[in-house]
């Protein structure tokens, strides 16, 4: 039996411990100090952004957007069902109702014309999540919240160092969220970040990410003194988190090299089960730059997906599903009356989706041991190749 292969693995180094002992020797430890700040110009600096908040979560980066937007009952947000249960729990704590539409079958990202056709009177805002780090389509979309006056919310929580036409994610929108939760690219272990080119909007952010108060202004010495000036909550990370964040920024190039060549070599190595007509590769449009966070490819026959991950998993391979699309989830059946069948294409992909483990420290040996191992499990039904290209192909 060979060792477990982890679908996760954090990848801290010499840099990120020094980075946490020297701010624990300054006493960094409470938030919105001097290491976040650092963080925060960082991230203006590469994305191009007037304002950057270091924030708890993503999840919290994304309610921060809806109270900064003044959601509102009976406001609707348009999103993807196929996304992490607070791209949608965000707008609901502030009575919207999220809209879910279909996706796109190649790229598993918002498909512009669902958004398009469920456009209401009440529709606020349109919410594209970049799944695995790859670009939404933003041109069409951007094109759309134009014409009908809406605000767009980047769910970039997988998305940090990616571009969708020359342009960072997160910074395409009125507002980006980020995630530095322990399974993406670039880590603190919990944390995020809310970006903006808006001033008002940033001030609003600004102030409901400090409880409500006007601390900021406070710290910048633009008050004397600070006080409660709106609904607050307290979305403020610790600096010491801030100096993991900052310490792998720094090596943010090398784990997107390293993660790339993971991904092409899935890519490579399983080209001929997808010629085979075994599986599904993933797809990268030509206007996407990747950031390589997850590589997810699918299983032709979705009633196979399970047996092959318990097979996978059987032989020491940590692969997994990915999102439990949130329309046919418990809470939006009973509230909403939403069925299965209401959204075919995030059904048909939730159900033959499989994520492979990859993360900068994977050995050459560990992933053709895994490549070998999932064309192990396919070899029982092997068919002769119906493609000589496989479908889906790219990169
Ligand atoms: C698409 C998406 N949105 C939001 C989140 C929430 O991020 P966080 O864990 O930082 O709150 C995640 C996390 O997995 C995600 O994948």
């Amino acid at each position: 039996m060979h060792t477990y292969i982890p679908f996760n693995h954090v990848s801290i180094g010499a840099e990120e411990r020094a980075a946490v002992l020297r701010a624990l020797d300054e006493g960094a430890l409470g938030g919105n100090g001097p290491i976040g700040a650092q963080v925060q110009e960082r991230l203006r600096g590469m994305l191009g952004v007037r304002h950057a908040l270091l924030t708890t979560s993503c999840s919290h980066a994304l309610e921060l957007a809806a109270m900064a937007l003044r959601l509102a009952p009976g406001d609707e947000v348009i999103m993807p069902s196929f996304t992490f249960v607070t791209t949608a729990s965000s707008v609901v704590r502030q009575g919207a109702r999220p809209v879910f539409v279909d996706i796109d079958e190649r790229t598993y990202n918002l498909d512009p014309e669902q958004v398009e056709q469920h456009i209401t009177p009440a529709t606020r805002a349109i919410l594209p999540v970049h799944y695995a780090g790859q670009g939404c389509e933003m041109d069409a979309i951007t094109d759309i919240a134009r014409r009908h006056r809406l605000y767009i919310i980047e769910d970039a929580a997988q998305g940090l160092g990616a571009r969708y036409g020359g342009r960072y994610l997160g910074a395409i929108g009125d507002i980006g969220c980020f995630s530095f939760h322990v399974t993406k690219n670039i880590i603190g272990g919990e944390g995020g970040a809310f970006v903006t080119n808006d001033d008002e909007i940033a001030e609003k952010a600004e102030i409901i990410r400090e409880k409500g108060t006007n601390r900021s202004k406070y710290l910048r010495g633009e008050v004397d003194k600070y006080t409660w000036v709106d609904v607050g909550s307290s979305f403020v990370p610790s600096d010491l988190l801030a100096a993991v964040i900052l310490a792998q920024l720094d090596r943010m190039e090398q784990i997107h090299r390293l993660r790339q060549a993971v991904w092409q070599r899935y890519q490579h190595g399983l080209h001929d089960l997808a010629c085979h007509g075994d599986i599904i590769l993933p797809y990268i449009q030509p206007e996407a730059e990747m950031n390589w966070h997850i590589y997810a490819f699918r299983v032709s026959d979705p009633e196979r997906r399970d047996l092959v991950l318990d097979e996978l998993k059987r032989r020491g391979i940590g692969a997994t599903f990915h999102f439990v699309p949130l329309h046919s989830a418990p809470y939006a059946r009973a509230r909403w009356g939403y069925r299965a069948e209401d959204l075919p294409v995030t059904e048909r992909v939730a159900a033959s989706l499989i994520r492979l483990p990859i993360y900068p420290d994977l050995t050459v040996e560990d992933q053709e041991y895994i490549i070998e191992s999932i064309y192990d499990i396919f070899a029982s039904s092997s068919r002769r190749a119906t493609h000589s290209e496989p479908v889906n192909a790219a990169v």
